[in-house]
């Protein structure tokens, strides 16, 4: 999977289909930075700066926060040095305007030959459920849940030894609100990028690993057919 070009992928799916998951795979594997929306809002929220306080009850209702918020950090974090070689959004874009603004960014920021795909995680909103309801998060930012992804000892962080919590919005109210944002929004987005052939769907009610391996061999596959195409 490594090429010169600057590679953007951008996972699309509903709230705990994997996102996140996936997304710290792949940065793993080739080496650009994973920029999760969701995890620049917490950051803000957490360190309580004027932003955070502001967005802190949209958040835990699960809301969208205004568009002029999510994009001055995730715009000013695209432009990093890390992720000069490309780099991995998740959570971003959720609704047609966001598409648009994101368009016309990358047009600022990306070259001819530099290979953007989307990369769609599809799980029914069962599977939704039982994701949420079991996820376990660390402030220093790893995932687990209590079955599917289970830390070595209950309730603690494998990498830094702190007290895991559930995120506040893993609500059953707040998930079902969630995911009627994400139904209501995604069909225009998913629209766009099937349509420009760079869309690639992927079976997101698999094992971690399975479902991490679907997403290397068919972005590989994307990249070696324009690559030699
Ligand atoms: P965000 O943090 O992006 O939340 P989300 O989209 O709802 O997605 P999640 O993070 O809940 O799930 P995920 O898909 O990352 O799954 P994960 O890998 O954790 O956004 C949060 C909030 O911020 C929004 O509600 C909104 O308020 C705001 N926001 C964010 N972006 C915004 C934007 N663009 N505009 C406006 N507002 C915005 O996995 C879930 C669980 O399942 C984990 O426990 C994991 O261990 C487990 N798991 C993962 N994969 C598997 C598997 N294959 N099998 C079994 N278990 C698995
Ligand atoms: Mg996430």
């Amino acid at each position: 999977m490594r090429t010169k070009r600057k590679i953007i992928l951008i996972f699309f799916g509903p709230p705990g289909s994997g996102k996140g998951t996936q997304a710290e795979m792949i940065s793993e594997k080739i080496k650009i930075p994973a920029i999760s929306a969701g995890k620049l809002l917490r950051e803000e929220v957490e360190n309580k700066t004027e932003t955070g306080k502001a967005i802190e009850k949209i958040m835990s209702r699960g809301g969208l926060v205004p568009n002029s918020v999510i994009e001055k950090l995730l715009f000013k974090r695209m432009l990093k040095k890390d992720a000069a070689r490309g780099f991995i959004l998740d959570g971003y874009p959720r609704k047609k305007s966001q598409q648009d603004n994101l368009i016309k960014k990358l047009e600022g920021v990306t070259g001819q030959k530099d290979k953007i795909f989307a990369v769609l995680i599809n799980v029914s909103d069962k599977e939704v459920k039982i994701r949420l309801g079991g996820r376990r998060i660390c402030a220093c930012g790893a995932t687990y849940h209590i079955k599917f992804n289970p830390p070595k000892k209950k309730g603690i962080c494998d990498l830094c030894g702190s007290k895991l919590r559930i995120r506040a919005d893993d609500k059953p109210s707040v998930i079902a609100d969630r995911l009627k944002i994400y139904h209501k929004e995604i069909a225009p987005i998913i629209d766009y990028w099937k349509k420009s052939g760079r869309l690639i769907k992927v079976d997101g009610e698999r094992s971690i690993e399975a479902v991490h391996r679907g997403i290397v061999k068919s972005v590989s596959a994307l990249i070696n057919k324009i690559v030699s195409g």
